[in-house]
């Protein structure tokens, strides 16, 4: 898209269910449509909060499903491989795909997803981690409100206002409901860590067989300098949605760059928010 034409567009923020969402990617009546959409039962569903990873676990998924050989697909971005059911595009141009997206919170989700009938991924990320990223993905769109400075993006992130809403309510009603699912629940940190352990446990969730020489192949391509130069990956043929002397969509890729943004009284009241909301949670992030 022209990045004239993006500038055109509106870019309010609207809340629906109690959710941010963006006027020039989202709308009500599709956000209404996606919870009557009957999914095939043989898509699985990647879900996540936003820079949680998602694009990274696309990949993974995406070549574990092709056996890292997608011939037939092999010009077809990721996004259109695994599109995100809640933009309105879904609903008339999306075909084929192998793999279904969604950052939308457990209320917002097709019915049928809300039973185990859909295999359903969901990939957490530190929130600091996620903050940082944001923050930057935030400036770097042009379809987001660039934040003021790094201090009021945290509090807006804290309280929600930020696309897709509150990073809290999602992972505590996505994990909340996890047993009535079938659920399979990763973190970045831990693909960070071993990639290869995730990949195979991704797999055997998906019941697929990797042999070695698939797998060796699958984390070539899922490296962090692999997917920024490939145009299957890295946005490039939607260049006009971004500001690109402002960042990068492949910023850092890294565990704990939050170390670098925030101050320690932003950290200290950002861990006193986060022990009021999340000290029952169980999971516990490196
Ligand atoms: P940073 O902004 O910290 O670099 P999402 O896909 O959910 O929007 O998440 C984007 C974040 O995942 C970005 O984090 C991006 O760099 C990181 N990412 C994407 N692909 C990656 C990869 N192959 N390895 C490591 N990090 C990756």
């Amino acid at each position: 898209m022209d990045p004239s034409e993006v500038a055109k567009m509106s870019f309010e923020y609207f809340q629906h269910n109690g959710v941010t969402f963006v006027s020039m990617i989202h709308s009500i009546e599709h956000l209404e449509w996606v919870k009557d959409f009957k999914m095939d039962p043989d898509i699985p569903l990647l879900v996540s909060y936003p820079k949680s990873g998602t694009t990274w676990l696309q990949q993974i998924i995406s070549l574990i499903l092709s056996n890292a050989n997608d011939t037939g697909e092999k010009f077809k971005n990721l996004y259109a491989k695994a599109p995100w059911i809640e933009y309105p595009l879904f609903k008339t141009v999306s075909r084929d795909y192998q793999l279904l997206t969604t950052h939308l919170n457990y209320h917002m989700v097709p019915n049928i997803v809300k039973s185990k009938m859909i295999k359903i991924i969901y990939v957490a990320r530190n929130p600091k981690d996620v903050i940082v990223s944001s923050y930057h993905f935030h400036k770097y769109s042009r379809f987001l409100k660039t934040p003021k400075d790094f201090q009021d993006f945290v509090e807006q992130f804290v309280e929600g206002n930020v696309f897709y809403g509150s990073w809290f309510d999602h992972i505590r009603d996505w994990y909340s409901h996890k047993d009535e699912l079938n659920f399979l629940f990763v973190t970045y940190e831990e693909m960070q860590k071993d990639l290869r352990s995730v990949i195979e446990k991704v797999a055997s969730f998906l019941n697929k067989k990797l042999d070695a020489g698939t797998l060796e192949s699958i984390l070539d391509q899922c490296t962090f300098n692999s997917m920024k130069e490939n145009p299957q990956t890295n946005y490039q043929d939607v260049s006009g949605m971004f500001y690109s002397d402002k960042g990068s969509f492949y910023r850092k890729g890294i565990v704990g760059d939050w170390k670098n943004h925030f101050l320690v009284s932003q950290n200290e009241w950002f861990d006193s928010i986060y022990q009021e909301r999340m000290a029952d949670f169980p999971v516990k992030f490196d």
